[in-house]
């Protein structure tokens, strides 16, 4: 599959089968977010991996919607902002380094056939509670990893013309 068809393929799925996902699909996807890049390589980033039923459910406490906790594992992508990188203007980029991990994650499942789906509308308070997170690391995004049940909707996005400036704004 050329990047671009990859790219096509991934989709926000939000229905799943309930049965496991195999080990080493797990660890492909956990694999691609461990390559992924990091700003001066800092890697600043926690991937939990939840496949337990009681704390999966108490996951859905912070995201309620029913499909979330289907899944059979969630991925939580926290990140440790005192050590990713930061720029001289006081930037930091630690959730820029956690977004790219996650897109790395997101994209090997779908090349392996598995469904995600990022998630950011959460109560974090409520993650840290339930998957016992210190203090410093903050939870950015969730996703569910698991065998889809349903297709994602069809892509709309807006045209090159209206993203992109050539040579100045
Ligand atoms: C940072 C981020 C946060 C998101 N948070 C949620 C969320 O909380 N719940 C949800 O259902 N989808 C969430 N999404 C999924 C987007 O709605 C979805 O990616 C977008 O509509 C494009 O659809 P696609 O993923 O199928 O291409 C999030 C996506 C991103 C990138």
């Amino acid at each position: 599959m050329s990047f671009l068809d990859l790219a096509e393929k991934r989709g926000s799925i939000r229905a799943y089968k309930p049965g496991p996902i195999p080990e080493e699909s797990l660890k492909q996807v956990l694999e691609a977010g461990r390559l992924a890049p990091s700003a001066a390589n800092f890697q600043p980033l926690h991937f939990i991996v939840v496949r337990d039923e009681q704390a999966r459910a108490r996951l859905q406490e912070a995201y309620t919607k029913d499909w979330f906790a289907r899944a059979p594992v969630i991925i939580v992508a926290c990140v440790d902002s005192q050590r990713a990188w930061t720029r001289n203007d006081g930037r930091n980029y630690g959730t820029v380094d956690a977004a790219i991990a996650v897109d790395h994650m997101t994209l090997c499942a779908a090349d392996i056939g598995l469904g995600t789906c990022w998630v950011g509308a959460f109560d974090p308070a409520k993650v840290r509670a339930a998957l016992d997170i210190p203090a410093g690391i903050e939870p950015l995004v969730m996703t569910p990893l698991g065998e889809p049940a349903a297709k994602a909707l069809p892509k709309k996005r807006k045209d090159l013309k209206d993203l992109v400036h050539w040579e100045r704004w």
